[in-house]
């Protein structure tokens, strides 16, 4: 009879706070939609608008420095008929660099390495450079796509790789980060790794703060309840992956990066749906655990 009358109380209660929630999630759909647009004219931005702080010409080499150690390696023994895949491209000067005859990868199959490499970007920031290299090598062994961001490839247009790269690309970009993740572990062949980074995050162990003071960590993830959850755990909870992250203390801000190997095809993503979202290089983002995903089983991963 309590419990009847609790029940009763709580529904209540829901009916009559229900107009306002839908009302603040309305409002709050409506920040994230506003956001997106100032997001976008910062991926259109040309010549002298560009912010600072959007850098689009990585090298190679700072590929290699920053993403986890194996990163190289894997990319020096891709077979003849090895695929790389670069999300969040900008100019695509890794892959460039890659192809070039002073590459900083010695590549165990030679020079005569078939590896296809496929370069994607929201925006086209193709060189003269990507066009030059392009033509001296065979038909299609480096693409570049772009017009709209990964979730709207097929599989069937991309193909799967052995390698997939995104350093401060769509990972760190996206407004919606389980169905970036869930689409970029698609693409992967089994045993293939994707290796990427993100800025100033809650690292594994938990030890640090926010980079800048009164401001809050640049990615976050929140549990159903509102406590916090490290992106660590999150990536660890996604099943038939093995995770590795590593915290650069060092780094301004700090970063921590990721290699997430797959290692069987039966990949589920907790779903996390964006709670907050503010334009910037990279965007400050706030993601929350659905209620469901918590229900659901958790994948226990060992870490190699
Ligand atoms: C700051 S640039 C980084 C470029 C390059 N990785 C580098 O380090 O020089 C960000 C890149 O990510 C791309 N990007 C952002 N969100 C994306 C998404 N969801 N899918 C594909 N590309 C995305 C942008 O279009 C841009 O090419």
């Amino acid at each position: 009879m309590k419990n009847a009358n609790i029940g009763m109380i709580v529904l209540v209660l829901v009916q009559a706070l229900w107009p306002c929630l839908s009302h603040a999630q309305a409002a709050q759909n409506k920040k994230i939609e506003e956001e997106a647009l100032k997001q976008e004219s910062i991926y259109q931005s040309r010549g002298g608008d560009v912010p600072e702080g959007y850098v689009i010409g990585r090298a190679l080499p700072a590929y290699v420095n920053a993403l986890p150690s194996e990163f190289g390696l894997d990319l020096a023994n891709l077979g003849a008929s090895g695929r790389w895949l670069d999300i969040g491209a900008g100019e695509g000067q890794a892959i460039l660099d890659y192809y070039s005859p002073t590459s900083v990868i010695e590549k165990t199959g030679g020079e005569n390495s078939k590896v296809q490499s496929v370069a994607i970007s929201i925006e086209d920031r193709r060189t003269s450079r990507w066009h030059q290299t392009a033509a001296r090598l065979d038909a299609n062994q480096i693409r570049y796509l772009h017009g709209k961001s990964l979730r709207e490839y097929t599989t069937q247009e991309l193909g799967k790789f052995q390698i997939i790269t995104d350093l401060l690309g769509g990972f760190s970009y996206t407004k919606d980060l389980s169905k970036f993740i869930e689409k970029t572990l698609s693409l992967l062949q089994v045993n293939g790794s994707f290796y990427s980074i993100l800025q100033d995050v809650h690292s594994e162990n938990g030890s640090n703060q926010p980079f800048y003071t009164g401001a809050p960590f640049l990615t976050e993830i929140l549990n159903p309840d509102g406590s916090k959850m490290q992106i660590c755990t999150w990536l660890k909870n996604i099943s038939c992956v093995q995770v590795r992250c590593e915290f650069k203390e060092g780094w301004k801000p700090p970063v921590e990066i990721y290699r997430v190997q797959k290692v069987c095809d039966n990949v589920t993503v907790p779903p996390l749906k964006p709670v907050h979202f503010m334009a910037g290089t990279p965007p400050e983002r706030r993601f929350q655990l659905s209620n469901s995903a918590s229900a659901a089983p958790v994948h226990n991963v060992t870490t190699p």
